[in-house]
């Protein structure tokens, strides 16, 4: 099923995952904000009708854990953190149009009310279960209040998630040699009555909704995964007094995890209130476009639960789930309780402009990916594109504008700057219609690029004497190619941008510029223009990298305190051992990474035993996120492999495919399973190699 693209005439709502109000805010937690900010502006620079909600997530174990710690109120905690985070959400240009809570009356009225009606279509049900119970605290353990190993793959969990390991949702009871977050002892177990939630009920229609599913692969594929393994009902009740009372029984609050998404809905109310021509009910009831971003550790919530619950009560369903690869510093996850990560304060506090990380955060990597943050390569990013390309174009035509011309020469647009800004246009509607930000991004500086080589090319400084008007025409080109620049650029670095409108004499907000805007005519006269970006030094960088090495350091060195949190989009997993890149062999191919200098000889490249395979049988590695475990049929026998690429693929289409097999590279042992051999695939999504004519299966790639 493929929907109508971006823009349409319906509204849209971009989401981003609430934030848990529990503790400070790092660069990991603002991919995904950024992200979706930017995703926002991007669908209304298309034309599209958008909102950008959010609110903070107040309730549950991770907030209530904290508090205790702190000897506070969770309420009185969660506030605090909550009116933080709406004062730091725009120090980084995240706009949202409406940030909520899911304390508030809205969201609390609105989740009773869904509720209720799970209740009354008979999706809830009461059952007896084993809850874990801690004597000497004398309380129940819900969720963080209780860690152990995980069923599913035997790394250390908490009650409700396998964070460290296979990333699961764990019911309450699932999880093995329970002990007390709290004190440590070996929890005890005492039946109680829950409600549950008919999760299993949806089976058929999960399947089809996840089909119709638009954003990332790895939001399709994993809940595939799942829903082979068998759909499990879902306790939506817990033990505890922070939190919104089950309708009808306040022994009980709701599992946060049901109030939180609904934040959705009661944001985008809140939104609608003031704003007369937006309609929540259009695109919650009716039939406008969600969008989720999301971290990959929630996949699960926002593609089996949450599209379930709206089912349930007969609501409009998402349309996309991009769900967001991590964060990691020196191939490890952040973690906020280490104090490894870079925090959102102290980034603003180097003095950097916030635009520059989002541009570094959006672009580097596909969405999914998870991206290793360096210093080194954030100067990279800032000093070859953003101040190398597109601030060199832009000071170098408008200085040279505004000098000759006090602003736009009197001239025709040349037909094939004309193309090439509709091409650029046109890059960005597909890279939005794709959820690639990165693409967003690259439409930007590609045009920028191209400028550079245009106005080289031209040297209209040579001509203004001898043929002033071909002078005139060609910087009239390159005006107009800086207000493209900017209206694309705009939605990832939407501050320079408005800097550059306002340098370009322009009337309004970029922010209220739409594509086809690229090719309106520029303002007749500007000023002389300011840099819009400054170079970072290599000193910079240098005493950057120390600092950050040796709070990773002591990070190394500084025990996990049990049942810390570690927020949504922090990832102490699997990243450190494998990853696509290992299993693959997958480089980035953005063409960003240069081509290598050293050459090798043609007898270094006869050692390597490259052979065309067929996949026999594709399965995903237990417990590994992103490994599959792959047969290969090499002509003389059948390989084992490990690879990549599970949430990349749908392996069971994968079994019949050719493939490229580099046949004697050393094995390897992944996750308990033998590799032994590569596949080999490119780029971000792990596109296999493969050949395209009559070669037979064992034959030798040369
Ligand atoms: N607070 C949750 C986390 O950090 C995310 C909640 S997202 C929503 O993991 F879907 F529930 F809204
Ligand atoms: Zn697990």
């Amino acid at each position: 099923m493929s929907r109508e693209e971006f823009p349409t005439d319906r509204p849209a709502v971009v989401t981003c995952g609430l934030p848990y109000a529990n503790g400070d805010l790092h660069i990991g937690h603002l991919r995904g904000y950024i992200g979706a900010d930017a995703f926002d502006r991007a669908l209304e620079a298309l034309g599209q009708q958008s909102a950008y909600v959010c609110g903070s997530d107040m309730h549950g174990t991770p907030v209530a854990v904290n508090a205790e710690r702190e000897g506070v109120d969770p309420e009185t905690f969660a506030l605090r953190w909550h009116e933080r985070y709406e004062e730091t959400f725009p120090e980084f240009g995240v706009d949202f149009d409406n940030y909520g809570h899911t304390h508030d009356a809205t969201n609390v009225e609105t989740t009773v009310e869904i509720v209720r009606t799970l209740e009354e279509e008979g999706h809830v049900y009461e059952r007896e279960i084993q809850v874990a119970y801690d004597p000497d605290a004398d309380q129940y353990l819900p969720d963080r209040y209780v860690v152990g190993t995980c069923p599913y793959c035997g790394a250390h969990a908490r009650g409700d998630e396998c964070d460290e390991g296979c990333q699961r949702h764990l019911e309450p009871g699932e999880i093995e040699e329970p002990r007390s977050s709290i004190t440590d002892n070996p929890a005890e177990y005492r039946e109680r009555s829950h409600r549950f939630f008919r999760v299993s009920a949806f089976e058929e229609f999960l399947t089809e909704f996840l089909d119709g599913l638009e954003g990332t692969s790895n939001a399709r594929n994993q809940p595939r995964q799942w829903i082979e393994d068998g759909l499990q009902d879902w306790c939506i009740t817990r033990d505890m007094d922070w939190g919104i009372d089950y309708p009808g029984d306040d022994d009980l609050v709701l599992y946060v995890w049901v109030d939180a998404p609904i934040e959705y809905i009661s944001s985008t109310k809140q939104y609608s209130e003031g704003a007369d021509e937006y309609d929540w009910e259009e695109v919650w009831t009716g039939d406008g476009e969600i969008v989720h971003v999301i971290g990959r550790d929630i996949i699960q919530h926002h593609t089996i639960f949450w599209p379930a619950m709206l089912e349930g009560v007969g609501y409009n369903t998402p349309r996309a789930v991009a769900a967001t690869g991590f964060i990691t510093i020196d191939g490890k996850g952040l973690s906020t309780s280490r104090n490894r990560a870079i925090w959102a304060r102290e980034y603003l506090d180097e003095g950097f402009h916030p635009d520059l990380l989002r541009y570094y955060l959006t672009t580097t990597g596909g969405l999914q990916q998870d991206v290793d943050f360096t210093w080194t390569a954030f100067q990279e990013k800032v000093n070859g594109e953003l101040v190398g390309t597109v601030g060199n174009f832009l000071y170098r035509s408008l200085l040279f504008a505004h000098r000759n011309y006090g602003g736009t020469p009197d001239a025709e647009l040349t037909p094939e700057v004309r193309a090439r800004i509709e091409d650029a246009t046109e890059a960005f509607h597909e890279a939005v219609n794709d959820y690639s930000l990165r693409g967003v991004g690259r439409a930007a500086v590609r045009l920028a690029q191209f400028g550079n080589e245009y106005i080289q090319r031209n040297e209209p400084w040579k001509l203004t004497d001898d043929e002033p008007e071909t002078a005139a025409r060609v910087i009239r080109d390159c005006v107009q190619i800086a207000k493209a620049v900017g209206i694309l650029i705009y939605p990832i670095a939407p501050e320079k941008a408005q800097r550059l409108w306002e340098q370009l004499g322009e009337e309004g907000t970029v922010a209220d510029a739409v594509v086809e805007d690229a090719l309106g005519a520029p303002a007749r006269s500007f000023g002389e223009p300011g840099e819009l970006f400054e170079k970072i030094e290599d000193d910079r960088v240098e005493e950057l990298e120390a600092k950050l090495e040796a709070k990773i350091e002591a990070a190394a060195n500084d025990a996990e305190p049990a049942g810390e949190d570690e927020t949504g989009t922090d990832a102490e997993t699997e990243s450190d051992e494998s990853g696509p890149d290992e299993a693959t062999g997958m480089t980035d191919t953005d063409g960003l990474e240069p081509l290598r200098e050293e050459r090798i000889s043609f007898d270094d490249f006869q050692e390597l035993d490259v052979r065309v395979g067929r996949i026999e049988a594709a399965e995903g590695v237990d417990g590994a996120d992103d490994l599959a475990r792959l047969e290969v049929d090499v002509g003389f026998e059948t390989r084992q492999v490990v690879a990549g690429i599970k949430r990349l693929h749908d392996l069971e289409e994968l079994p019949g495919e050719k493939c490229i097999l580099l046949a004697n590279m050393e094995p390897a042992e992944l996750f308990g399973v033998e590799s032994n051999g590569m596949i080999l695939a490119a780029g971000e999504e792990a596109d296999l190699l493969t050949t395209h004519g009559d070669a037979e299966v064992g034959e030798k790639v040369r």
